[in-house]
């Protein structure tokens, strides 16, 4: 069934896991996670990017994703926009039958300044007034994503600014996040804590000097009633980067989000953690070793499975690591 997320979020606090947030684009992705969640008794959020939206269209987003609720009736759906960039667009969204929208005022309507607290503040209470309403969930976002290891700001897809920021812009401020939820009465809030989108994060390993898990402590301790969610929260794993290279691919030496500081971050209120990146690899991986090892295979369903299958792993695993097994 298609259900809020605030119904999941507050089932994952009650019960201290958190919820990978998968962003989807396409048929294979919706099944992929769809046979994850029912082998390992998981509930769902797939989420649709702007950059989803321009590839498949909303409506074959919003139609894949309902098929997904069809198909496996018994377990809990929610469809989230993922960085809606304006109240208008979160609008949009509700209106083709999401039951969650992330406002993302860091930022303003163009994608790319960054954004007064005044008007993230505003456009925010904005989505929560319209979308509770309708009991649709929010998420808003507060602080820039982007590296703590150059200060650059994270631009992904035309989406953000790589503008060059002080350490306080990268890092969300605890004071300022209680200050943000009183104001607004979003259900989750995205912070800053040093992560990027894509796969290239971290240039080593990362420590707590550009992974600043403890930040979130200090969120959590001002705010304990909000859920928390991390954005950029692929691992990046190596054994795939290494099969997509051996493979023919040309991929830099990089670093994501190792899932053990995922999982310290879980028990201080971390409730949605969104991966894109580690799936893109998952299905890059599996087909460069099909093409590979098959050059004479035309039959693109073919390819699809084995990269369905690398998917589906992956989102089994996460939903492992993150303590879903069983909860939906
Ligand atoms: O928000 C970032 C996600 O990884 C989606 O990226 O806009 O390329 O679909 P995208
Ligand atoms: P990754 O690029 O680390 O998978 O992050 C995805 C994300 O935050 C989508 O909003
Ligand atoms: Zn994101």
């Amino acid at each position: 069934a298609l259900v809020s997320m605030r119904e999941l979020l507050d089932h994952a606090a009650t019960h201290n896991y958190a919820i990978p947030a998968f962003n989807v684009n396409n048929l294979e992705q919706v099944q992929a996670i769809m046979e994850a969640a029912k082998e390992t008794g998981a509930p769902v959020i797939m989420q649709a990017s702007a950059g989803a939206r321009k590839y498949a269209g909303e409506h074959f987003l919003k139609h894949l994703i309902q098929a997904a609720v069809e198909s496996y009736p018994t377990i809990p759906v929610v469809m989230h926009q993922d960085h809606g960039q304006s109240p208008a667009v979160c609008q949009g969204a509700i209106d083709l039958g999401f039951s969650s929208v992330m406002m993302d005022g860091s930022l303003e309507a163009d994608g790319k300044t960054i954004a007064s607290y005044e008007y993230n503040v505003e456009v925010t209470r904005k989505v929560v007034d319209l979308a509770h309403k309708l009991g649709v969930t929010v998420e808003g976002e507060l602080g820039c994503l982007g590296s703590l290891e150059t200060m650059q700001g994270d631009k992904e897809d035309g989406h953000g600014t790589d503008a060059i920021m002080t350490r306080e812009q990268l890092l969300t401020d605890p004071e300022q996040a209680a200050d943000f939820v009183k104001r607004t009465q979003l259900d989750a809030l995205a912070i800053a804590i040093g992560t990027s989108h894509g796969a290239y994060k971290f240039t080593r390993k990362p420590t707590g000097d550009i992974l600043a898990i403890d930040r979130i402590k200090e969120i959590h301790a001002r705010i304990p009633n909000t859920h928390l969610v991390m954005h950029g929260s692929s691992a990046v794993p190596q054994e795939l980067l290494a099969a997509i290279n051996q493979y023919g691919g040309k991929m830099a030496q990089t670093w994501g989000v190792p899932v053990e500081e995922v999982q310290r971050a879980i028990p201080f209120g971390v409730r949605k953690v969104n991966i894109d990146t580690d799936i893109r690899m998952a299905m890059t991986a599996a087909v460069r070793k099909f093409m590979f090892e098959n050059p004479e295979k035309f039959d693109a369903r073919e390819w699809l499975k084995p990269a369905r299958e690398a998917a589906k792993q992956l989102c089994k695993q996460r939903y492992i690591e993150f303590g879903c097994e069983g909860r939906a």
